[in-house]
């Protein structure tokens, strides 16, 4: 059952072009539960539904919570209600999530950023400074840069690199990142092509040393060889037909089961279930391939076997 939280604006302020900064804090001055850098929460849109933004204030600050979000000019209703939003509103969201975790034990981070992207990182940087770890910020970004206050430091000390590709050509992210070696973990959040271009650039590099954080679901193709499936709760022993590509989020739901799912496009992390039994085919972009032999992403995922058994 998905757990919700009652917060307030407590502050909201531009915070570069097009981007609305605001800070989230319990009505009555509670702590808020702590989070783990590169998390990210829902924030519960009137009329809409969840939309995902990714926190992106110092995690040691217990009493408030800090999302940057960009007017979209194509918003789907969120960026628009959030830049509507003003001091003392009261927001539901989410307890956050955290899908794209800093990685323990490595000895140097290269975080490439695109444009607002930059959000996550921006919750990871105060976490690998206090820790001494070595690390790196490429932040491209077209223009005027987006959360500059929250950058300055960063940029100040070096540890933050700004690639205005108004002035200067795109840098390769071959370039960026030079070639893997031990200890090396790499990470990007922003535009679809620029996370394309990470994981082109990544692609031989071990396992779980590239770490990728989608803002806008990737537009899933049909898969032509889907083949029905009948879907199982093993708790209850219930049972639903799948049709050939149908939805499992939507037979859990027609079950009566109670899942959590924001995006409904496999990167948010919200609707993670355990399977028990059957072959299912993963098309989600969050779980690592560890994860996917005990856990599927309901939303996106499909079946190869006859039957699925699930957790629940
Ligand atoms: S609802 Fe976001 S991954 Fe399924």
């Amino acid at each position: 059952m998905a757990r919700h939280i009652e917060l307030r604006v407590a502050e909201a302020r531009p915070a570069g072009p097009g981007i609305r900064r605001l800070t989230l804090r319990d009505p009555d001055g509670w702590p808020l539960p702590r989070v783990r850098p590169g998390a990210h929460l829902d924030l519960h849109v009137p009329g809409v539904g969840p939309r995902a933004y990714s926190l992106c204030g110092d995690p040691s600050v217990q009493d408030a919570w800090t999302v940057a979000v960009k007017l979209e000019a194509e918003s789907r209703g969120g960026s628009t209600w959030v830049h509507g939003l003003r001091e003392g509103d009261p927001v539901a969201a989410s307890m956050p999530r955290c899908t794209f975790p800093l990685a323990k034990g490595a000895a140097r981070h290269v975080m490439i950023a695109g444009g607002i992207g930059v959000t996550p990182f921006l919750a990871m940087a105060p976490v690998l400074e206090r820790a001494g770890a070595g690390w790196t910020l490429h932040l491209l970004h077209r223009g005027a840069l987006p959360c500059p206050d929250e950058l300055a430091r960063w940029l100040a000390s070096g540890r933050a690199v700004a690639h205005d590709t108004a002035v200067t050509p795109r840098p390769s992210l071959d370039a960026l990142l030079g070639p893997w070696q031990p200890g090396l973990q790499a990470y990007c959040c922003g535009p679809l092509a620029m996370i394309d271009a990470f994981e082109q650039a990544t692609a031989a590099w071990p396992s779980g040393t590239a770490r990728a954080e989608h803002f806008v679901p990737p537009i899933l193709a049909p898969d032509p060889s889907a083949r029905p499936y009948t879907l199982v709760l093993a708790g209850s022993g219930a049972a639903a037909d799948v049709a050939a590509g149908g939805s499992m989020l939507a037979a859990l739901r027609a079950l009566g089961t109670k899942v959590e799912a924001s995006c409904e496009g496999g990167i948010c992390g919200a609707c993670k279930m355990r399977w028990l039994e059957g072959e299912p085919i993963h098309r989600d972009r969050v779980l690592t391939p560890e994860e996917r032999q005990t856990h599927l992403m309901a939303c996106v995922a499909g079946c190869a076997s006859e039957r699925l058994v699930l957790e629940a």
